[in-house]
């Protein structure tokens, strides 16, 4: 026996590659619904070899369904998650909507499995920013070993994960340097994309940093650790898909890099290329639709006494949201509903 199953925002990025995944990692499916807004009523979407086809979210009754994927913004969130849960639904939301919510999981499931049993309090879990979801995976077997104190990080974030839009601006922009008459303004970003980069990913706040920077010092404190201090400067790239990190830690205990090198080979969802040569790791072109989060150039930081540095590159529309929200399914699976 398996399980019946809504994905939400099945038409989007993130959507799209959870049916993808749901197919490819065989999750146990009885029945399949997939929801986007009216507009695409009726839109075609794959689901490993079949077509399915799209309903409206809004006239969608989630009554007898065991668990929904939802990836669509927090608006839509704010409004059908909890008719979901209502309705007895376990809601896996990759919105930003519920991660500070207290009585909320906030799961990556490599670093704390432990939490999905606190899905009871509203039948909801969150999914992690995709910026924080890569870098935990990263930091928590090298937090097991030597304890971090600080982690200093600079991103290079792909426009996929700014939505089909993001995606469709990077094209239309760059066509249109090598023809000039059509539109190239700006729309979904603050500056024009293609050819250029932009230190600025979601709004500004109060103190100067960016909603994007904030999400990461709160989601990995949350996730891994919240003596864990963290500074970030998130940067938008023109790549369509997977992010990159420069991620400099600062840990309580001296951590050799050869260490370090060996506990990330072990660990869950890490795989490391890390050659010291031309060409010897990972770029985000490589790491699209791949489920690791590859890890190279690590090195020890000779400025400060317990110091690492390392990149650390991941497919953001994968790990950063639709693996991570299939393998909390799993984990909801495993551990809780115990049908598949
Ligand atoms: N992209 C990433 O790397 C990433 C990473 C982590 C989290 N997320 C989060 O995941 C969510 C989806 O992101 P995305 O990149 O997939 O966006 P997207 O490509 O723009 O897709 C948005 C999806 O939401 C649907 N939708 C929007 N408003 C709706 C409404 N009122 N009712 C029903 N459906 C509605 C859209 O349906 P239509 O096609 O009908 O408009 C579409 O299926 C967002 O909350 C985002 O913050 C994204």
């Amino acid at each position: 026996m398996g399980y019946r199953v809504v994905v939400v925002g099945a038409t989007g990025n993130v959507g799209r590659e959870m049916l993808n995944i749901l197919a490819e990692r065989q999750f146990p499916v009885d029945e399949l619904a997939v929801l986007a807004s009216r507009r695409s009523l009726g839109t075609e979407v794959s689901f490993g070899e079949t077509t399915l086809t799209t309903k409206d979210l809004d006239t969608f009754d989630f009554t007898g369904w065991d668990m929904a994927l939802f990836a669509v913004g927090s608006e839509a969130t704010k409004v059908y998650a909890p008719k979901a849960a209502a309705a007895g639904c376990v809601v896996i939301d990759n919105s930003s909507l519920y991660r500070y919510d207290p009585d909320i999981p906030l799961i990556v499931p490599e670093c704390n499995p432990e939490a999905i049993h606190g899905y009871k309090n509203k039948n909801i879990i969150a999914n992690p920013n995709c910026s924080t979801a890569q870098m935990v995976v990263a930091l928590k077997p090298l937090h097991d070993r030597a304890k971090i104190k600080r982690v200093v990080v600079s991103t290079y974030q792909s426009v996929s994960g700014a939505g089909k839009e993001g995606m469709d601006e990077l094209w239309d922009q760059t066509k249109a340097i090598y023809n000039p008459t059509t539109d190239v303004e700006p729309k979904k970003f603050q500056k024009q994309i293609a050819f250029n980069v932009i230190p600025q990913i979601d709004v500004f706040m109060e103190d100067g940093s960016t909603k994007e920077e904030w999400k990461m010092v709160v989601e990995t404190k949350k996730i891994v650790d919240p003596s864990i201090k963290v500074t970030a400067t998130c940067v938008r790239v023109p790549v369509f898909v997977g992010h990159s990190e420069a991620v400099n830690i600062e840990f309580e205990e001296f951590l050799d890099e050869d260490e370090a090198r060996d506990i990330l080979r072990e660990a869950p969802g890490i795989m490391v290329i890390d050659k010291r040569e031309a060409g010897g790791y990972v770029s985000p072109i490589e790491c699209a639709g791949d489920f690791a989060t590859f890890i190279s150039r690590i090195r020890q930081d000779s400025t400060i006494e317990n110091g690492l540095n390392l990149w650390c590159v991941s497919d953001n529309l994968r790990k950063g949201a639709a693996l991570n929200a299939v393998q909390i399914a799993e984990l909801l699976g495993r551990e809780v509903l115990k049908k598949g």
